[in-house]
């Protein structure tokens, strides 16, 4: 299909689509381009929470379900939409290539799929309709496991109360956290806004209606709604619980989750049955561990549900369509200023290429006659910051020493050599102790090198700079620095 005015109003149609996909305290962190046979999705690094969800994971399943919605929507315009997951390995912002090809009608059952997009909504009051039936329940365990992830269905009163307990833990970790509080304090909107979580949207009194504690979008301030009504009983509900559950925590499966994700919603709203995610015990790596040990789960939890029955009827803001959707063709390498020559990219780009990185190396200042140490270590990006493990030595030194530190990391296609990048960054280095090494714990960072590594060394992203050259095509960030 390629990009006439027509088709590019039918693209218009898919994205818009797209975008009324869920995502997490509603971010929207996507981005789409056209290209002459279909659509490009592209993650918004600018739109990552870096403190909630520095891996990024939350940001791919939000996308995942975009791309969910995309397909579907694709679907009942005619165009059967064949989604490539990754599809440039030398960028990890390129989500999807969404090829759109004219297809056979649609069917009602296509319509109806379609339609429920724009019925779909977050549901955080009570379900006090019945318990969903079995069939829908089955119905729904398929839909995500033909999607390549899984449905786990808690009925088991063990199963529930552990949920609860580590549930109430994790938010109790998380509220105590300043950080996360000034976080989700600035997604909280008074008025109906393009994206973030409006308080009218939240429940009256989150204290009503569930032994299961939900996500306290008021930061602790805790202001229940005007005209809740203090003293009333607890409504008796009956929502049916399950976790979303990935075969690991690679960025694919992570897509491929929210891909899951979107289907089960779609299929669930069509029943009139809307979903509300408990994000809190599956943000953190510990919490997610635990709550696998606890239901003895062998795959990989990625979100929990509470679905039951609502005529409540929703409709968060979403950002325009202009805002999240490029027309214009991504420029294929050869056509870019200069050929195959080196380009720079941008903080927003340096950030998500380090974070697809393993191995760099810390750059120390030259001792002997101007030589500088180039030292390779594994590394993880936490939000914007690279963190390593290591023990005594130069590295620790260092740390302790304080004062700026370079850190570079790059890849190349080894293969066609057809692209490669390098991102440098430097910034005031230190050493994580108390509750931010046992934080760090948690990125699970095991190196390579032997030896006991018991130190976390943290140096944030203060000056970053990167190049990179070739490759199949550019993210958005490359192109159009904001
Ligand atoms: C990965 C992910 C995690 C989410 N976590 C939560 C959560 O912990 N609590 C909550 O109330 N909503 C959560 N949501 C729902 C979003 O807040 C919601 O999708 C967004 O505000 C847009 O609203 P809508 O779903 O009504 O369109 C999550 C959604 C996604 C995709």
């Amino acid at each position: 299909m390629s990009s006439t005015p027509e088709h590019l109003a039918l693209h218009g149609q898919v994205v818009a689509a797209a975008t009324r996909a869920p995502s997490v305290h509603n971010t929207q962190p996507w981005r789409f381009t056209s290209y002459d046979e279909g659509l490009d999705l592209w993650a918004d690094p600018q739109r990552q929470l870096a403190v909630l969800d520095p891996d990024g994971r939350q940001l791919h399943l939000s996308c995942g379900a975009a791309l969910q919605c995309a397909v579907v929507a694709a679907r009942a315009l005619g165009l059967d939409a064949q989604p490539r997951l990754l599809p440039d390995p030398s960028d990890p912002t390129h989500l999807a290539r969404l090829r759109l090809a004219t297809g056979a009608p649609p069917t009602e059952q296509d319509v109806a799929a379609a339609t429920a997009i724009t019925l779909r909504h977050t549901h955080r009051g009570a379900f006090d309709g019945p318990p969903l039936p079995a069939a829908l329940l089955e119905e729904l365990r398929l839909v995500a496991e033909d999607h390549g992830a899984w449905l786990r269905l808690l009925q088991d009163q063990d199963d529930l109360l552990a949920l609860e307990v580590l549930l109430s833990r994790a938010d109790d970790a998380e509220q105590a956290d300043p950080a996360y509080r000034a976080e989700v304090a600035g997604w909280l909107r008074e008025e109906p806004s393009a994206d973030g979580i409006a308080r009218a949207a939240l429940p009256e009194d989150p204290e009503r209606g569930s032994s299961l504690r939900l996500r306290d979008f008021t930061a602790g301030t805790g202001a229940p709604r005007e005209g809740a009504a203090a003293g009333d009983p607890p409504i008796a509900e009956h929502p049916d619980v399950m976790v979303l559950l990935s075969r690991d925590d690679s960025t694919l499966s992570w897509l491929l989750a929210g891909r899951a994700l979107g289907a089960v919603l779609l299929r669930a709203a069509q029943d009139g049955v809307m979903a509300q995610p408990l994000g809190q015990v599956t943000d953190a790596t510990v919490p997610r561990e635990r709550l696998a040990d606890a239901l003895g789960l062998l795959a990989v939890p990625q979100l929990v549900l509470r679905l039951g029955h609502t005529s409540s009827a929703g409709q968060a803001g979403r950002r325009e369509l202009a805002d999240v959707w490029s027309p214009a063709a991504a420029p294929e390498p050869a056509s870019r200023p200069g050929g195959s020559e080196p380009y720079e990219l941008d903080r927003a780009a340096c950030l998500a290429y380090l974070r697809s990185g393993r191995l760099g190396r810390v750059v120390l200042p030259g001792q002997t006659r101007g030589l500088a140490s180039v030292l390779p270590v594994d590394f993880v990006l936490d939000g914007e910051r690279v963190v390593l493990r290591t023990g005594e030595g130069t590295i620790l030194a260092a740390a302790r020493e304080g004062g700026w530190l370079t850190f570079q990391t790059d890849a190349v296609d080894d293969t066609g050599r057809a692209w490669g990048w390098s991102v440098t960054v430097a910034g005031h280095v230190y050493e994580a102790t108390g509750s931010e090494h046992e934080r760090l714990l948690g990125l699970g960072l095991n190196p390579t090198a032997g030896g006991a590594r018991t130190h976390h060394v943290v140096i944030p992203v203060e000056v970053a700079q990167g190049r990179r050259v070739g490759g199949p095509a550019a993210s958005p960030h490359d192109r159009d620095p904001r």
